[in-house]
């Protein structure tokens, strides 16, 4: 178990202070910081989104013109933000058409005598985020398994609704299978890095694979 002193450690205290409903904010402040992940105007796609406070941070950044969708298991627990959508399931088991009609909205009914007319094209995610985590069972083999297997689904998602170009940021447990599956994300990015922000537990194992430069079709067979 974490001890008080941890879980109340300065991006507990700076959450409450700055209004962010998890300190996990502060991990993706950090990685906006030195990677500029996410730019005004993005569609973005978070998985594993609850309780929100990835969220919040992203909407700020996209503005009034970008949109984000997030699904989890779980409720979000913050307030409505006009350019977010939520809802609550299962990520292995959301298919990518569902996600791209969440952000692209009812597409408009047609015009008298232009039914035969194919639906306008979807448009694609500018950035995936992802901070899904299983939950832990206090085995670090088993839990570094499962995170890795949630890791694949948001690969999975991501190579359809990802925009040519696009970018991924997603949470691992370190362990024996993080080499394959760096290899795996180098497949389909141009340019891939890891990175541990500060607001990572001392003693946590988790660590963030980001893409850059979405290669669509690179991984489809
Ligand atoms: C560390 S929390 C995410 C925190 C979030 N980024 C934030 O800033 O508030 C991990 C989340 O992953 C979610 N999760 C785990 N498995 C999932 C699945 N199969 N589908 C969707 N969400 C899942 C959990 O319910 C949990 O809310």
């Amino acid at each position: 178990m974490p001890r008080e002193r941890e879980l109340h450690d300065k991006y507990f205290k700076l959450a409450k202070q700055e209004g962010y409903v998890a300190r996990s904010a502060y991990k993706l402040l950090e990685i906006q910081e030195r990677k500029q992940v996410l730019r005004r105007g993005n569609w973005v796609l978070d998985v594993g989104c609850a309780p929100g406070s990835w969220l919040q941070v992203a909407s700020k950044i996209v503005g009034d013109n970008g949109r984000i969708v997030g699904i989890d298991l779980q409720e979000v627990t913050i307030p409505p933000l006009a350019n977010v959508r939520t809802a609550v399931a299962d990520a292995f088991a959301t298919s990518p058409a569902t996600l791209l009609a969440m952000v692209n909205g009812e597409p408009p009914a047609p015009a008298p005598g232009e039914e035969h007319l194919p639906p306008p094209p979807h448009q694609l995610f500018d950035v995936v985020l992802s901070d899904m985590a299983p939950s832990t069972t206090g085995t670090p083999m088993s839990d570094h398994f499962r995170s890795v297997d949630c890791c694949r689904r948001v690969m999975t998602l991501a190579e359809s609704v990802l925009a040519p170009g696009g970018k991924l940021v997603m949470k691992v447990f370190e362990g024996e299978s993080y080499p394959d599956l760096l290899k795996d994300v180098q497949l389909l990015f141009r340019e891939i890095k890891g990175l541990r922000p500060d607001a990572v537990r001392d003693l946590s194992r988790e660590i963030f694979i980001m893409g850059f430069g979405y290669r669509m079709y690179a991984g489809k067979r």
